[in-house]
């Protein structure tokens, strides 16, 4: 199989899946046991604390981790938990849904054609009580890039706080939170070729977030839970390795990237990019496809061995239509014939050579 569906999940690091299993055999012990024993597993807890902090440009003090980028997210929301938020459109499942869930008021603000959210449209839509802006680094559908540091001074300079969802960004492109100004921000283990059910909120010293889970005072008191020190020590090398790759592979991403697109345009008439003029990240790009819905798109590359999507995963089962193409202002038509392709670490010129030839099978079919 040719999987080109990066962005739904990566495959797991060697490395990670070593530290890992490492992690399990000899750091069992808990990190809060008041034993010299337990000293080993809180120098592993406070070295993953460290290298995703350092992922990010932030303090380790200013990072708690998470089941993953939901409960982060969901977190997130609680700082205007009753009062009212504006939030992007775009954004994932689990920032929409914990906005309606928890806040008393969401003003949601749609991107332009190309994907981009407008720093004017979210001026627009802050009111004298608006407690938070939800915006994505980059958003999971199309790859495109948010104008997320123009948005945070507005959020300054307004006194409303900034969450950014950057589960998508970070470990592929440079994420640094004092440069874009944000007050929270999430990552997740399984986007960047760590585990999944593992993940991190950044949150900003001296921002206030209260609680979602009760209970013990693990992780500064902000997250209870003993905690799950093997997925975390994993998010943790994971951190290191996109750190050290990261200039590179993107690099070799957005050229294999580049030539698959133009390969598609030249062999299937009718193909174009969606966000062709924002900066996207460099492994992820939405084709709007002519013809086929992307469920029949999908099937059909399955049986002959390509693995992409329609959307985001989580959502592809559930609802035929993604709400982020048709945000983008798609005609209903067209945003049910979307295809997501994202590359990663082992993707080659040739999957994609072949992946290419494989549509226009499909397509001509
Ligand atoms: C942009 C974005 N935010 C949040 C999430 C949720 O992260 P997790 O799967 O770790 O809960 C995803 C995963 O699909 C995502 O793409």
């Amino acid at each position: 199989m040719i999987y080109l569906d990066h962005a739904a999940t990566t495959p797991t690091d060697e490395r990670v899946v070593e530290a890992m299993a490492k992690c399990m055999r000899e750091n069992w012990r808990n990190p809060s046991a008041a034993y010299a024993g337990a000293g080993a597993a809180r120098k592993a807890l406070r070295q993953a604390r460290q290298s995703v902090a350092a992922l990010i440009g932030a303090t380790p003090q200013e990072i708690r981790f998470t089941s993953g980028g939901t409960e982060a997210n969901n977190q997130a929301l609680l700082a205007a938990r009753g009062g009212h938020a504006v939030v992007s459109a775009i954004e994932h499942a689990s920032v929409l849904n914990a906005a309606k869930a928890l806040c008393g008021a969401v003003s949601l603000v749609s991107p332009e054609a190309n994907g981009r959210v407008c720093p004017e449209a979210v001026a627009r839509a802050l009111r004298p009580d608006t407690r938070l802006i939800a915006l994505q680094l980059a958003n999971n559908e199309t790859g495109v890039i948010q104008p997320v540091a123009e948005i945070a001074a507005l959020a300054r300079e307004r006194r409303v706080m900034l969450h950014c969802d950057a589960v998508q960004a970070a470990g592929h492109i440079p994420v640094d939170v004092k440069a874009l100004g944000v007050d929270l921000l999430t990552l997740s283990g399984h986007k960047l070729y760590g585990p999944r059910g593992v993940g991190a909120l950044y949150i900003r010293q001296g921002a206030d977030v209260p609680p979602l889970i009760h209970g013990g005072g693990q992780e500064l008191g902000q997250r209870a839970g003993t905690e799950n020190l093997p997925a975390i020590a994993g998010l943790g090398v994971a951190a290191d390795i996109a750190m050290a790759d990261m200039a590179r592979e993107a690099a070799r991403e957005r050229t294999l990237l580049a030539a698959f697109v133009g390969e598609i345009a030249r062999r299937i008439p009718g193909a174009s990019l969606l966000g062709e003029a924002a900066p996207r990240l460099p492994g992820v790009v939405a084709l709007l496809m002519p013809r086929l819905t992307s469920e029949q798109a999908i099937a059909a590359l399955d049986m002959k061995g390509v693995e992409v999507s329609g959307g985001a995963a989580c959502a592809s089962r559930e609802q035929a239509v993604s709400h982020v193409y048709r945000a983008m202002g798609l005609a209903e038509v067209d945003a049910a014939r979307v295809i997501r392709v994202s590359i990663g670490r082992k993707t080659t010129e040739n999957d994609l050579r072949l992946a290419a030839e494989i549509m226009e099978e499909v397509y001509r079919e």
